[in-house]
């Protein structure tokens, strides 16, 4: 791993061996972008950058006369408006005399191993072994205005960090309109562009087209990440596949507003552009003061999409979760809203958990409905120490300690950042709500947002949350978050700063989450925001996994986890079984297949097991064993996608996880609608050892409803079996023929 500056040619090159990017300084130091891709064995950068002249592309006043060097056509490292360059910028400000035109050049860089933290900010982290640091501080030709881009190349995974930090060296307030964390400008357009979209209970469907001419932009404006559009584009070759061919990500280590940027020029270049949306932000920049921008976490690999995501598990296993929650087993939980919602009393609770626990689980979750006077969903959001006598009349301590008597550990949830209008906290103190003067503040689900850009609300939150988490031997805290952000404005800022306020929330998020999480470094974290709205690197620096959406359909759960799997590890996504019919889509699915896809991630069960049937509750006994048995695998090995639900007839996903040694192997495979004489599927396994032997361990599949006696493979089971890894690989294993609906299929294998 390296990163070098080159006298000769003024070119940087950070390269951890096997990824490479190169910059290089231009003329009076314009810092353009050469190259991010693999690790070249030489590399001639002479002409890597070809000037030629371009009607209608303006130029430097000392270079007018050769006419062939000019920002509109310069691949760029950070881009901005006003000297030339007509395409997305990076940084646009209002400087001190009202003017907007910015010009960087070069000023100095240092280099240093290891990386630093990113003030007010969540940031990724390494140490001095596993990532080195270049930051090259560039300079606004008037003076007044200084941005540090930082760069950091990681060991261990093919990941480059970066981001922005922007100062004010002059004596007056400058005004930041647009501070993103990257450009990133590409030598060609002949690539697809990858998002993720979604709605509540539908998170993070993939989505992949062809790059068009002018800008593309998804963006969220909801004062979080969003159900709707995930902070991450993937931009590959059009020949890339899930497992071969050239594929750049770009994820943002944020939980805010946001813009992911293309943008395709008419000379066949293509431009990225990510980090807070610039749309209804500014920031006033004083003498002296910084602002730095969120991280933004680059993946190249030329394993196709596979590749990127496996670089981002890894990243995010070992460079984002932190604490000692990083390498611990998960366990399965028993979450009490969609057996009970706020239906419970201290003994209901108790008889839920003792028949979860019966069956194996371990950490048993008394959902929302617990503080004040909380039966419907519309008020007591804030009033967490007023004690809800009537369903907890021995307090949390009364229950959590009856929980731990079963063995089991115990959970609670929060909502910390919200308020209900019908609320003591609401009532005492109006002003602590996000809003607009003389404007009546708009809800959602009843409820308003806290001002977390004021420190006497963080304060309150801070020392109210802690006092609750402090009452009892809490084990777990599912931390919610329902709303999204409306009337921004804040009654403690004045009128510039009222366009800093969305921000300011997410760094108000983030400190209360560092000091609460700090004060109980013990506990789990689960964060929530009605399901799957804030799933990202940000919000993972404080709490290591999420509740990945309120739809726990398998159906629906085969897209939403294989979408999210494209950046977060299955660790980190919280994925329960839910009784049926669905409360969210009406279905009814085979418990097995529920269970095969729940098991998938950090597992658990969001319905009360005591009131299934005896035959459904020994399946329900068996399957938490087997999750046991498996989830070492699930939780730290590799996964890999095989078949996707976005693709063909949508009707089929497969996956596979294979240990960090190589030595357990898990398929799963689901198929939705049963077809007429429908086909056998054969899947082939990656990422085995060919010269391997593999005998099966678990075999599981539904029966199928109306077997036919002379079909000799009909529940036939694989477990003893053996087969050689390259028979696995090159040939595949046939799935078996289940005559029904929403059939799924586990099979394990263990390397002999
Ligand atoms: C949100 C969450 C649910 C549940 C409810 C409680 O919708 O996503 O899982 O916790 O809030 O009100």
């Amino acid at each position: 791993m390296s990163i070098i500056f080159n006298e000769q040619d003024k070119s940087f090159t950070l390269t951890n061996g096997r990824i490479q990017y190169v910059m290089q300084l231009f003329l009076e130091g314009y810092l353009g972008h050469i190259y991010f891709g693999k690790a070249l064995k030489s590399f001639n950068i002479k002409r890597a950058f070809y000037q030629t002249e371009r009607e209608g592309a303006p130029n430097p006043a000392k270079h007018a006369d050769a006419r062939i060097f000019s920002l509109d056509v310069l691949p760029q490292e950070y881009s901005v408006y006003g000297s030339g360059d007509f395409r997305i910028p990076a940084l646009e400000a209002t400087l001190a005399n009202g003017t907007t035109t910015l010009d960087l050049r070069y000023h100095s860089h240092e280099i240093f191993s290891g990386k630093k933290d990113l003030a007010n900010l969540p940031s990724s982290y390494a140490n001095n072994d596993d990532a080195t640091t270049l930051e090259i501080t560039m300079r606004e030709v008037a003076g007044d205005l200084e941005v540090v881009l930082s760069y950091t190349i990681f060991n261990d995974v093919d990941v480059i960090t970066r981001h922005a930090r922007i100062k004010n060296l002059g004596q007056d307030p400058i005004a930041l309109r647009k501070a993103a964390s990257l450009t990133l400008d590409f030598p060609t357009d002949e690539m697809d562009r990858i998002s993720l979209w979604g709605k509540h209970a539908f998170e993070r469907n993939i989505e992949r087209t062809p790059l068009n001419h002018g800008i593309e932009i998804a963006a969220s404006s909801r004062g979080a990440t969003s159900h709707q559009h995930q902070n991450f584009l993937a931009l590959c070759d059009r020949t890339t596949t899930e497992f071969t061919g050239d594929v750049w990500g770009c994820s943002l280590v944020w939980s805010g507003n946001f813009e992911a940027a293309t943008e395709v020029n008419s000379f066949g270049n293509t431009r990225m552009v990510m980090g807070i949306n610039g749309f209804d932000f500014k920031w006033m920049l004083n003498h002296d003061e910084t602002f730095t921008t969120p991280e933004a976490v680059l993946v190249f690999s030329t394993d196709g999409l596979n590749g990127m995501s496996q670089n981002y598990h890894r990243f995010v296993q070992d460079h984002i979760v932190r604490g000692v929650h990083k390498n611990a087993v998960r366990p399965v939980l028993v979450n009490s809203w969609e057996a009970a919602y706020m239906n419970f009393t201290e003994d209901s609770i108790v008889k839920f958990a003792k028949d979860a626990v019966k069956l194996g689980a371990e950490l048993i979750v008394l959902d929302d409905g617990w503080f004040g006077v909380r039966d419907k969903d519309n008020c007591s959001l804030g009033d967490w120490t007023i004690l809800n006598q009537k369903k907890l009349p021995n307090g949390i301590k009364g229950l959590c300690d009856r929980i731990h008597d079963l063995g089991a550990k115990f959970g609670l949830w929060v909502e910390p950042e919200m308020v209900s209008p019908d609320s003591e906290l609401f009532r005492a103190h109006p002003d602590w709500a996000i809003g607009v003067p003389n404007h009546e503040r708009y809800q959602q689900r009843c409820q308003y947002v806290l001002d977390l850009s004021r420190q006497d609300v963080r304060d309150y939150i801070v020392e109210s949350i802690c006092q609750v988490l402090a009452s009892a031997d809490i084990d777990y805290v599912k931390w919610d978050m329902n709303r999204n952000l409306t009337d921004i404005g804040s009654f403690a800022y004045g009128k510039e700063q009222q366009q800093e306020i969305a921000t300011r929330f997410v760094f108000g998020v983030y400190d209360i989450m560092k000091r609460i999480t700090e004060a109980f470094p013990n506990m789990l974290f689960e964060s929530c925001a009605g399901g799957g709205r804030r799933f990202d690197m940000g919000i993972l620096c404080y709490m290591p996994q999420t509740w990945t959406s309120d739809n726990t359909d398998e159906v629906c759960r085969q897209k939403i986890q294989y979408g999210t799997s494209l950046i977060f590890p299955p660790i980190t996504m919280g994925c329960h079984v839910s009784a049926c019919p669905n409360h969210q889509v009406g279905r009814s699915t085979p418990m097995l297949s529920r269970f095969i896809c729940a098991m998938s991630g950090s597992f658990g069960y969001e319905m009360d097991l005591g009131k299934l049937p005896e035959a459904e509750q020994a399946e329900v006994a068996q399957h938490i064993a087997l999750y046991k048995e498996l989830r070492n695998t699930i939780q730290f090995g590799n996964f890999y996608r095989l078949m996707s639900p976005f693709e063909g007839t949508q009707n089929e996903t497969a996956w596979q996880f294979v240990s960090k040694d190589g030595n357990e192997v898990i398929l799963m495979y689901f198929r939705n609608l049963c077809q007429p004489q429908g086909n056998i599927r054969k899947l082939r396994l990656v990422g085995l050892d060919e010269n391997a032997t593999y005998e099966v361990t678990h075999h599981m599949y539904n029966q199928s409803l109306a077997c036919n006696a002379l079909d000799y493979l009909c529940n036939y089971k694989l477990e003893g079996d053996t087969f050689s890894g390259d028979e696995l690989m090159h040939f595949g294993v046939n799935m078996d023929k289940v005559d029904r609906d929403f059939a799924a299929y586990l099979i394990s294998f263990k390397r002999k």
